[in-house]
């Protein structure tokens, strides 16, 4: 299973990519906006700090308008993943862009036919938001589970991102259902190492240890 953190922010990836765990890099326009700094550059600085997939989001709605946009961003580094949105536009840049070996993204899936519409497209990743079908009463990670379904019935090769993580007990659900990728903020990430038990057991064996010395 690979893990992506979700930020714009450099800090967050710098301190998370030095723990080993991190595969790439998903953002998106209310990620980007957050740290002030126009797109191009903050993904220029990730590309120069991680060596993996790196997403970066059109804004454009329509297609001529996000393939202007997937060509610049995609010409920023090799590893740059062109995100789009679940829409027929997104889909007709999507089919371009996979015709042209350009990785994509389609982000904003909430359904497990809109994921069988980017698989079908030749998308890289598609990116159910678990998160934000929890918060309309819905069970997010079912929907990785279908994914999951149709996409070992028909052996497609689009990864399953599951995205909109909000705390550590859905990516446990996620590495339980088979997602391939996770895209992880990163206080979900700093999460993830504690236990309470690990805590008190150390502060333990580090006391009997200065004990001994004594
Ligand atoms: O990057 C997209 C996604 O992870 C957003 O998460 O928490 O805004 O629903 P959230």
């Amino acid at each position: 299973m690979e893990f992506f953190i979700d930020t714009g922010n450099l800090e967050e990836i710098k301190e998370s990519y030095r723990w080993g765990i991190i595969d790439g890099v998903t953002t998106n326009p209310s990620l980007v906006a957050k740290e002030g700094i126009d797109q191009r550059s903050l993904i220029t600085s990730i590309s120069e700090i991680v060596d993996g997939p790196i997403s970066a989001e059109v804004i454009s709605t329509d297609a001529p308008g996000m393939l202007k946009e997937a060509y610049e961003l995609a010409e920023i580094h090799k590893n740059v993943v062109i995100k789009l949105p679940m829409t027929k536009e997104g889909m007709v840049a999507c089919h371009e862009l996979s015709q042209k070996d350009i990785k994509t993204n389609i982000t904003l899936v909430f359904s497990a036919n809109q994921a069988l519409l980017a698989a079908k497209n030749g998308a890289t990743y598609v990116s159910p938001f678990i998160g934000r079908l929890d918060d309309i009463g819905q069970t997010g990670v079912q929907l990785i589970a279908e994914i999951k379904d149709i996409f070992d019935n028909y052996a497609f090769q689009t990864k399953i991102l599951a995205a909109s993580i909000r705390h550590v007990d859905h990516l446990k659900s996620c590495a339980l259902v088979g997602a391939d990728v996770a895209t992880i903020p990163y206080k979900v990430l700093n999460q993830l190492f504690m236990h309470p038990l690990t805590t008190s057991g150390l502060e333990q064996f580090l006391k009997d240890h200065a004990n001994s010395l004594k």
